[in-house]
């Protein structure tokens, strides 16, 4: 069979059901959509002084029953699930309009919802006419292809971002995309009514994809997520109906310079979870550790323990056993891991035992199994 492979870094003009049927199955590492909403505006909106709201009545916005936007939700959604591969993801962002027909459809179709992420709007529009709670939230479905799949999620990258602290499932970000950021036309319009914030998808991104992935948006619009991916080193494919938005798009991702790094640098890959386990007995048994060695306690050479030949160690008032045991008899009974409170005396200087299984980790090739 022919070999199809992946149009990279390219905007594919057309109905992204086709097009995605077209590429090659299990071949995508991310997907994020941003699909129609099906506001179903009716009429105009207008201020209390009259001038109208920018709102979103876009013909492409335009469904004529629920039965009509859900078989077309079922049918693109059934396309990604079959380009993305077993280890891949899913975002899906929506408003109430839409965002729970779209999460029972994705639910029915087999998908494994991992959060909802609501991003909080911190300029968001006022209810004009004061009769609804302003509408200051979108939600963001997260999903993998099944119960159980693996799929990749940058935790320690997500702490990073948020000053070493859980990420949580609740983002404020900056304020919808506006300012330097907002394309417009020639005459200062709007180049499209729904550009999504760079931040919002540098979440998306960096959480739940790796340098070099091919991440996938089938409703390209003005090319956010492609902006996004370039500069974080993803390949990407735009998937837009609209000639007019593709061009804002290629205009968009044309003007990003991306910086050159090395892979190390980019790699945000959670060190706890891919370092390879290390027992404490693993350091003894190898040399790293001698019984009968003093081990201090956050440094403190007063409070130490000695290291028994069975790898358990004893402290000054005769308590015995793990590091974490031992550790927490200091504490109070408090949980400890020991491995960042412990510290051995090496040339001179103290060094942790993490520090220390590291270098173990790296002198015995560990990483490289
Ligand atoms: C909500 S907007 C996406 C905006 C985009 N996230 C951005 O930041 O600019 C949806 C886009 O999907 C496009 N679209 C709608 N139906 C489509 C379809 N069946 N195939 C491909 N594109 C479609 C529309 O033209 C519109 O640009």
């Amino acid at each position: 069979m022919e070999k199809v492979s992946l149009p990279l870094n390219q905007i594919i003009e057309g109905d992204c059901i086709d097009v995605l049927n077209t590429l090659p199955a299990a071949s995508i590492d991310l997907i994020f959509a941003d699909p129609p909403y099906n506001l179903q505006l009716q009429h105009e909106l207008h201020r209390p002084n009259m001038t109208k709201v920018d709102a979103v009545d876009d013909e492409w916005d335009q469904f004529d029953s629920f039965q009509e936007y859900d078989a077309f939700t079922r049918k693109w959604l059934t396309a990604c699930r079959r380009a993305l591969k077993p280890t891949g993801t899913i975002w899906v962002i929506g408003t109430y309009h839409n965002i729970f027909r779209v999460g029972a459809i994705m639910q029915d179709l087999g998908f494994w919802i991992l959060n909802d992420v609501i991003w909080i709007k911190t300029n968001p529009m006022p209810n004009f006419r004061g009769v609804r709670f302003t509408n200051a939230h979108e939600t963001l479905i997260w999903a993998s292809t099944g119960k159980g799949a693996r799929y990749t999620f940058h935790h320690q990258a997500m702490k990073g971002l948020n000053e070493d602290k859980q990420m949580r499932s609740d983002w404020w970000l900056l304020p919808l995309a506006t300012g330097a950021e907002r394309v417009r036309d020639g005459q200062g319009r709007k180049a499209h009514s729904t550009q999504k914030p760079e931040a919002l998808l540098y979440r998306v991104i960096l959480s739940s994809s790796n340098p070099g992935d091919v991440v996938l948006d089938p409703f390209f619009g003005s090319g956010t997520t492609g902006v996004v991916a370039k500069r974080l080193h993803r390949n990407w494919i735009g998937i837009e109906k609209e000639k007019e938005y593709i061009e804002v798009a290629r205009h968009r991702i044309d003007a990003v310079q991306v910086e050159i790094f090395d892979f190390a640098t980019l790699n945000v890959l959670s060190k706890a979870k891919s370092a390879p386990k290390v027992e404490f007995s693993t350091l003894l048994e190898n040399g790293y550790l001698r019984s009968g060695q003093k081990l201090y306690f956050n440094k403190d050479t007063a409070k130490f323990a000695t290291i028994k030949p069975d790898a358990r160690i004893r402290t000054i008032d005769g308590f015995e056993g793990s590091i974490h045991k031992a550790g927490s008899h200091y504490m109070n009974g408090a949980p400890c891991n020991g491995w960042e409170h412990w510290y051995c005396q090496e040339n001179g200087h103290l060094i942790s035992l993490s520090e220390l299984r590291e270098r173990f980790r790296v002198e015995m090739g560990l990483y490289d199994e």
